[in-house]
């Protein structure tokens, strides 16, 4: 699979899974937009991928807001000519507790963050790929959406959005030959970990994570990218609308 000649956008690149796709993308021959709300975080990813032989930028944007989201799609196009692949990854959660000791400003930039930035996304990128012919859509929701877990039930909920939206962006937007799909990650080492874990972040209580997975282990970063690289390549252009858990059985 080889993304040469292609602009992939990938929000949330400074950290995390985000981090993982941008470098993996960049690996296989695309140029790579590292947009996130922390920019040196970006700017390290992006030092990184320029120093192993890769091509990227790093951009600041607020993905639950509007004119970050445009000013990141028309400072991409000024920069590579071309937008092909946007990556909604950037996400939050709010600490996983009861449902009713979530106050209502972190709900809202819960939804904001993981949900608000899909429709933005489409508003400010689906112009750019109908005027190229088409394009590639792929959204990082989670097993969360999917077989949710107690004490995390607001960013649960976000994740069903995204899902939901997955799929009806998929078939109304597969006129515009624009593909839109998702992966749904299990609990991944990444710094957000922490947010999920009932309690402190101890040995102990990543094992009783690990416990629900039958393959035995967290995501990593890697696992998310080979996936993602698959959904957005040429090799997968009959494939829109789908969900792939990338879960190591846990969704079974
Ligand atoms: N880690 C997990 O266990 C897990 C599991 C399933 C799904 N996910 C999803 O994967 C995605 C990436 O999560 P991660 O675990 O890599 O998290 P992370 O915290 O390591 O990285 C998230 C990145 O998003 C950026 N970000 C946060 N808010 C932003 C905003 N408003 N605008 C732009 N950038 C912003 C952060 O600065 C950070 O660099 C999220 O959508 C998350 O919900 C994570």
């Amino acid at each position: 699979m080889n993304l040469s000649h292609k602009t992939a956008v990938v929000t949330g690149a400074g950290s995390g899974f985000g981090e993982g796709i941008a470098k993996y993308f960049a690996q296989h021959g695309a140029t790579v937009v590292l947009a996130d709300i922390n920019l040196a975080s970006a700017q390290r990813v992006a030092d990184e991928i320029g120093a192993a032989g890769g091509s990227a930028l790093a951009a600041y944007v607020d993905v639950s807001q509007s004119d970050s989201m445009a000013a990141l799609v028309s400072q991409t196009v000024l920069a590579t000519k071309q937008l092909n692949i946007f990556v909604n990854n950037a996400g939050t959660s709010h600490k996983n507790s009861s449902l009713l000791d979530v106050d209502e400003a972190t709900f809202d930039r819960v939804f904001a963050v993981n949900v608000k930035s899909i429709y933005l996304s489409a508003i400010h990128v689906v112009p750019q790929f109908r005027a190229q012919g088409g394009g590639v859509f792929l959204n990082i929701a989670s097993t969360a959406g999917v077989r949710p877990r107690p004490g995390l039930t607001w960013y649960n909920g976000t994740k069903g959005a995204a899902i939901t939206m997955t799929k009806s962006m998929a078939v109304e937007l597969a006129p515009d030959h624009i593909r839109v799909n998702a992966i749904n990650p299990v609990a991944g080492d990444t710094p957000l970990l922490k947010q999920f874990l009932p309690g402190e972040d101890t040995p102990e209580t990543r094992q009783k994570f690990v416990d629900t997975i039958p393959l035995g282990r967290l995501s990593q970063p890697l696992d998310i990218a080979r996936a993602a690289l698959f959904l957005v390549s040429d090799e997968a252009e009959f494939i829109t609308g789908v969900c792939l858990e990338v879960d190591g059985g846990r969704c079974v």
